[in-house]
């Protein structure tokens, strides 16, 4: 057994879709040896292992273990955290029964793998996200679904997210009174993606942006958040010349870091786009939180401000027709549930962009494995920079 795991483990670290393939082999394989139990406490206890985790977040329990040079007593913990001795007991146990720590000895923890994943600031943010906000909304999915006959949502005003947090609101305007929710968001957001990972390293920037007019919008990021990936593209194109622009709603840009160079504007993409004629308008993650009919508001008040040498980058999930992952189709449905919004294949995209009369060039994939991708959108026969027909 231990030859035969060793094996896996080996072909696992040739590539990032080897390491893949060998976790859903795995699983696979865990759940064909399921009894009708296992399958009870598998699912029956997903809810139970997210709360507690949450728990060894809120008591920083993860961050103490990585820290740590060597094992620690429950009673270290229990001086660190401030947490009851009984108490923590019973979380470390269970903790350790899911692999999130080591337990040495019947008082000794240390951390593992996971723990130094759990440790991690992305990791914090995104599951206190996911556990704050999302969670909700999963809970009263089956009664949502049921109530509205089983149809797919379309409307972000009915979604499972306002029968959750009982509010008319969507959920960035309830963001604007939920200071720690968004914080938690805004982080998960903005470190979720490395930056060797982002459309930067596959988008031809410098040949469709050069001699770019100083005067005129060069980069504008839509829904940008508080201005990471304003702050990247400075960094690896301080020499182009043109404004480079975040735009979000005004909570957001209250926040916004002070990057040089870059104009932190508040913007509600759903009113007419004020920076005519810029070379990029992108936009990432930010469809695919909106229903149908915002999708198309976003995309006509865009297509108003761009002219023939402006380029619409949308960085989202391009979903494969078939076999989509159990990351990528977990993101879509908690698409559905808090935005009645979707993930979509190529082909849906690009039917998405003609009706707005507009049209996809080319998709860029930069992250295959997570299918994500810039997709290069036009005015129908626009010209590039260089003046050749694309
Ligand atoms: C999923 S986040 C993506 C943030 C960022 N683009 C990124 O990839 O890290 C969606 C962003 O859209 C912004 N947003 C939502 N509604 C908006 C609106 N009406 N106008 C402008 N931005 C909006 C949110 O504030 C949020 O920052």
């Amino acid at each position: 057994m231990e030859a035969a795991l060793e094996q896996v483990r080996k072909l696992a670290t040739l590539s990032e879709d080897g390491r893949r393939e060998a976790m859903v082999a795995l699983h696979n394989l865990a759940y064909s040896l399921e009894t009708h139990h296992d399958t009870i406490h598998r699912y029956g206890h997903a809810h139970l292992q997210a709360a507690i985790v949450q728990v060894g977040i809120d008591l920083k329990l993860f961050r103490y273990l990585v820290e740590s040079d060597g094992p620690l007593t429950i009673q270290q913990l229990s001086e660190k955290t401030g947490a009851e001795l009984d108490l923590l007991t019973r979380v470390l146990r269970f903790l350790a029964s899911i692999g999130a720590i080591s337990e040495n000895d019947k008082v000794q923890y240390s951390a593992n793998h996971i723990t130094r994943n759990l440790a991690e600031r992305l990791v914090e943010a995104g599951l206190s996200h996911y556990f704050t906000t999302a969670a909700s909304q999963y809970q009263v999915l089956p009664d949502y679904l049921k109530d509205t006959g089983y149809k797919n949502p379309v409307d972000e005003n009915k979604t499972a997210f306002q029968v959750a947090f009982n509010t008319p609101l969507n959920s960035y305007a309830w963001f604007a009174t939920h200071p720690v929710q968004l914080d938690h968001f805004n982080t998960y957001m903005a470190l979720r993606r490395k930056p060797v990972n982002t459309w930067l390293s596959v988008y031809p920037v410098e040949k469709e942006a050069s001699n770019w007019p100083a005067e005129k919008g060069l980069y504008v990021n839509i829904g940008g958040s508080i201005g990471h990936q304003c702050a990247q593209f400075k960094e690896k194109y301080p020499h182009l010349q043109g404004r480079v622009i975040l735009q979000d709603l005004s909570h957001s840009v209250a926040n916004a870091l002070p990057t040089h160079g870059v104009e932190n504007i508040a913007h509600d993409m759903f009113e007419p786009q004020p920076i005519v004629g810029a070379k990029f308008y992108y936009l990432r993650a930010v469809l695919h939180n909106q229903s149908p009919p915002n999708v198309r508001r976003v995309l006509d008040n865009i297509k108003a401000a761009m002219t023939p040498e402006s380029i619409l980058l949308i960085d989202e999930l391009v979903l494969p027709e078939y076999g989509v992952s159990y990351i990528a189709s977990s993101i879509d449905m908690t698409m559905l549930s808090a935005f009645a919004s979707t993930e979509r294949t190529e082909a849906q995209w690009s039917k998405t962009f003609e009706e707005a009369g507009l049209e996809l060039k080319r998709t860029y994939t930069y992250y295959p494995t997570g299918y994500e991708s810039v997709m290069d959108v036009r005015l129908p026969s626009a010209k590039s920079t260089n003046g050749e027909i694309k």
